[in-house]
């Protein structure tokens, strides 16, 4: 096990079209999903693709923090929480139009947070590392995240779905009465 570094904005692997990934997984790519689960939960954050870790794979890690499963105060829905999760060859697909503006944070883009529109419901769809299908469904915060490690497999930044700057700012100085926001970076 290993904690990797993450690589920042600017690095060109974050803007490729990242390889789909052989199934099952040979023993070089399971290892490199027990460091990246080793990587965000130091980091913290809760998610990670593989090509902020430099490599251009489709192929993330995620969890769900315990604090989204209280009530939200912007009236998200809460998110039970999940363990580390590793999806591999992930394919999203909305499931309604509804979208919602919630800031986001992103660990190639440190101490940056600005809001972004994502879909509040999603379908997902991926493999695990022995190849076995993995399905369902995902809302708020789940699809949030989801979405932006999608993105980053398709050398998308969170910064390309801003639709306006006027949300940016660094973390330390954006007022939040959130004190678990700054690990919620992916
Ligand atoms: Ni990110």
């Amino acid at each position: 096990m290993a904690i990797l570094p993450i690589i920042r904005m600017g690095h060109p692997v974050l803007r490729q079209l990242a390889e789909p990934v052989e199934l099952p997984a040979k023993p070089e790519i399971r290892r490199l999903a027990v460091d990246m689960i080793e990587t965000m939960v130091a980091a913290p954050g809760v998610g990670l693709a593989a090509p902020q870790i430099g490599q251009s794979l489709r192929m993330i890690v995620y969890q769900m923090p315990l604090a989204r499963l209280q009530a939200q105060p912007d009236g998200d829905e809460p998110n039970a929480p999940m363990p580390p999760t590793v999806l591999i060859n992930p394919v999203l697909r909305p499931l309604s139009d509804d979208q919602r503006y919630r800031p986001e944070g992103c660990l190639s883009i440190p101490g940056i947070r600005g809001e972004v529109p994502r879909y509040r419901h999603i379908a997902y769809s991926g493999y695990d590392l022995d190849g076995q299908e993995i399905s369902g469904e995902a809302h708020d915060f789940h699809a949030r995240v989801l979405q932006h490690e999608v993105d980053h497999l398709d050398g998308v930044l969170y910064l390309d779905r801003m639709v306006g700057m006027m949300s940016i700012g660094f973390l330390d100085a954006i007022p939040t009465e959130d004190d678990d926001e700054e690990s919620e970076e992916s």
